[in-house]
């Protein structure tokens, strides 16, 4: 098992997947993101999945990923950096990542999320802004929580170097 994985949690569009591909091309990491996991294995997009099988399907994929990624990281030598769709840190299998990694929670001030996600049609989610506003509420401690450490930054190279600081300690 390699020592200087990390997985990063936060709400949608707090910069996981820029932020997973900035650790992939420049520093090596193996990505995995879960969304694009999940896409693969049932041939949908996130929002087709939500359409024809509901949320609570999704979840159930989530938690599946979650144990198939743990065992992956428990007996690959590489790190990795796990992009975690914004509802995977709420799994009740959640907790076993952070036997096999350190977790980094990306804090995004909800006005900026906000901004990101104006024109998204991707995330079923992000339809709403209300309840999408309510769900970050109900989110905030939990990712807090589930994390061993906070970044909170608008730079993509500060983000980085937080988290390489963070993971090679
Ligand atoms: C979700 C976030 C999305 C995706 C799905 C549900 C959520 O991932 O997993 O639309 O519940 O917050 P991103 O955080 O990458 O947008």
């Amino acid at each position: 098992m390699a020592n200087n994985s990390v997985i990063l949690i936060g709400f949608m569009a707090t910069g996981k997947s820029t932020v997973a591909c900035e650790l992939e091309e420049k520093h090596g990491f193996v990505r995995v993101s879960t969304d694009e996991m999940i896409i693969s294995k049932v041939g949908l997009s996130i929002n087709d999945i939500f359409e024809k099988y509901g949320e609570e399907y999704f979840r159930k994929l989530e938690d599946d990923v979650i144990l198939e990624l743990v065992n992956a990281l428990k007996t690959s030598n590489k790190n990795y950096v796990i992009d975690c769709g914004g509802g995977l840190a709420m799994s009740k299998n959640f907790h076993l990542f952070k036997v096999v990694s350190k977790v980094c929670f990306l804090d995004t001030a909800f006005e900026v999320i906000l901004k990101r996600l104006a024109d998204d049609t991707t995330r079923p989610l992000a339809k709403d802004k209300a309840k999408m506003q309510n769900l970050y509420g109900m989110r905030y401690d939990l990712y807090k929580k589930s994390c061993d450490f906070v970044v909170n930054d608008d730079n993509l190279d500060i983000i980085v170097k937080n988290i390489l600081k963070k993971v090679t300690k």
